[in-house]
């Protein structure tokens, strides 16, 4: 008998979870405060530089998504639901802002923006560290956050489409490429999969976000066939630090972001 997507969950996933997830749904897209990009825009490079920095001032400050609560430690609740609404760890993602920051990228991709926190962010971010030529977010949904931001980042562009869509490929194989590339929205197995296919030869670096979450295993899954089937193209890095918080009240851990470098990309922006 075929099972649905939603009874599998509910058998592999927390109840908690599967809850946040229907609530999910019904939440709208909303527009984020653009007015959060200064706190970056005023920041010196030793500053942005700097993890410890990113994760226990800036990046609370930017404003956290408070969609799926279960997922937050509590000692960050006073940040989410505001700002920015990025939908990352702060642990994790300053981290890996600064392992990215080393990597002199121009042009940025995101699949799966949500309210657009976490694209407005990093290419504010990079923008310090080497001129940002061309940003693109992709959703199902709108995206007003960065509709607004184009506005004031003329290189910055959102397409609304589905990325498992042949017009999604097609557009990707007749772009040029992205030295960045987020993979961040479907989360199923051969959905996430679908996506590293559609970007890999246009990507010098592919990003998966929640590759250690037990929300949605497949983005894991995927990600371990791509370290064990592509072991000598790429350099792999992972940010994964959880927050005992949340492990100690749902066993669980969440989101995790892993990154593959081409190797060629590495040896060329280090000569
Ligand atoms: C977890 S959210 C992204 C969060 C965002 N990257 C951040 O860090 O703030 C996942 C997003 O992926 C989008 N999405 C899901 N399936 C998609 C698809 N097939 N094509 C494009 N976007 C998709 C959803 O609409 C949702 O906005």
């Amino acid at each position: 008998m075929i099972k649905s997507v939603k009874q599998i969950a509910k058998k592999i996933l927390p109840q908690s979870v599967v809850d946040g997830l229907i609530e999910l749904k019904k939440e709208k897209v909303k527009l984020g405060d653009l007015s959060k990009i200064e706190l970056i825009r005023n920041k010196n490079v030793q500053y942005l530089s700097n993890p410890k920095l990113l994760e226990t001032e800036l990046l609370l400050e930017l404003g956290l998504n408070n969609e799926l609560l279960v997922e937050f430690p509590e000692e960050l609740y006073g940040y989410c639901g505001k700002g920015l609404l990025h939908w990352q760890y702060p642990k994790q993602f300053s981290k890996y802002l600064a392992q990215i920051s080393t990597f002199n990228i121009e042009t940025y991709l995101e699949i799966g923006v949500r309210h657009g926190g976490t694209f407005v962010i990093t290419v504010e971010y990079l923008e310090k560290f080497h001129h940002i030529k061309k940003a693109i977010g992709v959703d199902l949904g709108t995206c007003p956050t960065i509709i607004e931001y184009k506005k004031i980042n003329h290189v910055v562009d959102f397409i609304q489409q589905d990325s498992q869509t042949k017009e999604f490929k097609n557009l990707i194989n007749n772009s040029s490429t992205f030295d960045l590339v987020l993979i961040d929205g479907a989360h199923e197995e051969n959905m996430c999969k679908n996506d590293f296919e559609t970007v890999k030869g246009k990507a010098n670096i592919a990003v998966f976000h929640d590759i250690t979450s037990d929300a949605c295993p497949g983005v894991g899954n995927v990600w371990n066939y791509v370290k064990n089937t592509y072991p000598d193209e790429y350099q792999f890095f992972e940010f994964t630090e959880q927050y005992d918080s949340v492990r100690k009240r749902t066993s669980n851990v969440y989101l995790g972001i892993g990154m593959a470098v081409k190797n060629d990309f590495l040896k060329r922006i280090s000569q």
